[in-house]
């Protein structure tokens, strides 16, 4: 009895898993080898402009790579990298980057206190909601509704996401969420944030 309810509950769960990562990962490991060369081969890029892709949640990476291939977001270092790339490689490179575990960097001592007050409490004078709200304590993120992890990605990445959205460089964000958000950060404050969640992780 016990080991029948057990592997229904296996089978079901196994079940919703196949059914969420459509993606191959082994496929898509293959199909990632081009972009190796700026997001490293396992995600983990060394560079700070190059976004760490490894742990990010396949919902958010299908969303941008849909995006950046349509030129909703504009990536000029992208051009062509995603030519040719159909539905299915686009969810295999997905599985293959979320599968990799991120390895995170420092927060620098002196952006500690006010990055961690701004992550976790927002600024509520100038009505900035808590970063925690959409990304998680931890900076996780929120994989189901497509929300991105930010812990441990490069603080100048970070920095110039920030940027962008604060000027609408980049407006892919749903319902201008993010450029909400980022018009109502100083500089100060975006170099303190990001140094944070450079260390969260
Ligand atoms: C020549 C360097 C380069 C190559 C090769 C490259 N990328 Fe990128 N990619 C970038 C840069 C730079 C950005 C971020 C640009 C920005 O600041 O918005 C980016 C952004 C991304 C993002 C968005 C990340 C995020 O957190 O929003 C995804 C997803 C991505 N790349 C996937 C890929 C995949 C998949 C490949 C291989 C098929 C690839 N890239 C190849 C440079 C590259
Ligand atoms: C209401 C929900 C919400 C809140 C609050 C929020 N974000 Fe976001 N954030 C999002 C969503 C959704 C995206 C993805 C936008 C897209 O689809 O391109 C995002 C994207 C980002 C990105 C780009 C990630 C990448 O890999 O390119 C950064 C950086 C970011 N947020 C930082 C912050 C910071 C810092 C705060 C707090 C000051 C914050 N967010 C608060 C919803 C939120």
């Amino acid at each position: 009895m016990m080991n029948k309810i057990l592997i229904g509950l296996v089978l079901s769960l196994s079940a919703s898993t196949y059914a969420y990562a459509a993606g191959d990962a082994a496929a898509g490991k293959e199909k990632a080898v081009a972009c190796g060369a700026c997001h490293a081969a396992d995600g983990n890029s060394e560079i700070g402009n190059f976004p760490k892709l490894a742990g990010q949640n396949a919902k958010y990476l299908i969303k941008q790579m849909v995006e950046i291939q349509s030129g909703a977001r504009s990536v000029p270092e992208m051009a062509g990298q995603l030519d040719g790339k159909n539905e299915q490689d686009l969810e295999d490179l997905a599985a293959y980057f979320s599968s990799k575990k991120i390895l995170g960097g420092k927060t620098a001592a002196d952006q500690l206190e006010l990055g961690q007050s701004i992550y976790r409490s927002g600024i509520p004078a100038k009505q900035v909601a808590a970063c925690t709200a959409c990304h998680g304590a931890k900076g996780q993120g929120l994989s189901t509704a497509g929300f991105p992890a930010l812990g441990g990605q490069h603080a100048a990445y970070t920095q110039k996401q920030l940027q962008s959205f604060r000027t609408s460089l980049r407006d892919n964000d749903t319902n201008g969420m993010m450029r909400d958000i980022a018009a109502r950060l100083s500089d100060v404050e975006i170099k303190a944030v990001s140094s944070y969640i450079q260390g969260l992780y």
